[in-house]
């Protein structure tokens, strides 16, 4: 059990790396900075999601797994969440999954998702704090050349201000579209 900013916290380390001193460095008389844990089914966690896009409740035994399979994958993928002290809630979440390539000398790239604050307390600079976590997170200790990430137009303003630059255009294919247009392959 460590403490962190006066209150008790199990820390779960991502692999190897010491993320505390990253938390520590976010965590405040308001909020606290910490990996999403087993637990969190218990907290708003989806409902906060859905306010980004479809996030139904889950199974707590199937959400526990995810988080599980998450921590335990080879390449380093990390859910944010920061935690109000006065409500025991979770107001604003982000995760950062880093891509390992052969590009670059073995070079790696972050990848930005799942970035969302709740309505009642958008606008106090938690979108900028999650993000700027996840950036010193990716460079610092993880070494990417470079954090990219998807959004709609009008996330753009935002994304503008925590120094991204445009690059290209977003593509993507849904399953719906998927499987109109292709069968799958059978044995
Ligand atoms: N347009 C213009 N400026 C903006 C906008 C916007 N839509 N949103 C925030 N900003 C500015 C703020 O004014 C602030 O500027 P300042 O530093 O000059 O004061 C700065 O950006 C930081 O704003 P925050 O207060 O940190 O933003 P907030 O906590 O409200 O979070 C977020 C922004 C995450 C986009 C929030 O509105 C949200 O959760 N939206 C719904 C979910 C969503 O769309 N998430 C992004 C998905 S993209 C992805 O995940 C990769």
């Amino acid at each position: 059990m460590q403490r962190l900013c006066g209150l008790s916290y199990q820390l779960k380390p991502l692999g190897k790396r010491d993320l505390l001193k990253f938390f520590e460095h976010y965590s405040n008389d308001e909020f606290i900075m910490r990996e999403i844990e087993e637990t969190d089914y218990k907290l708003n966690y989806l409902s906060i999601l859905s306010q980004l896009t479809k996030a139904p409740e889950v199974e707590p035994e199937a959400f526990k797994k995810r988080i599980r399979e998450i921590k335990e994958e080879s390449n380093f993928h990390l859910i944010l969440v920061l935690i109000s002290r006065k409500t025991g809630n979770i107001v604003a979440s982000g995760t950062i999954w880093v891509e390992q390539k052969f590009i670059r000398g073995l070079g790696k790239v972050g990848h930005i998702e799942d970035i969302v604050v709740d309505t009642n307390v958008r606008g106090k600079n938690l979108g900028k704090i999650i993000v700027e976590a996840l950036h010193r997170i990716a460079f610092q200790e993880e070494g990417v050349y470079k954090v990219i990430l998807d959004c709609s137009e009008k996330n753009v303003p935002f994304y503008l201000k925590l120094n991204y630059k445009k690059t290209g255009n977003n593509m993507a294919i849904y399953e719906d579209v998927w499987k109109q247009k292709y069968t799958p392959v059978n044995k």
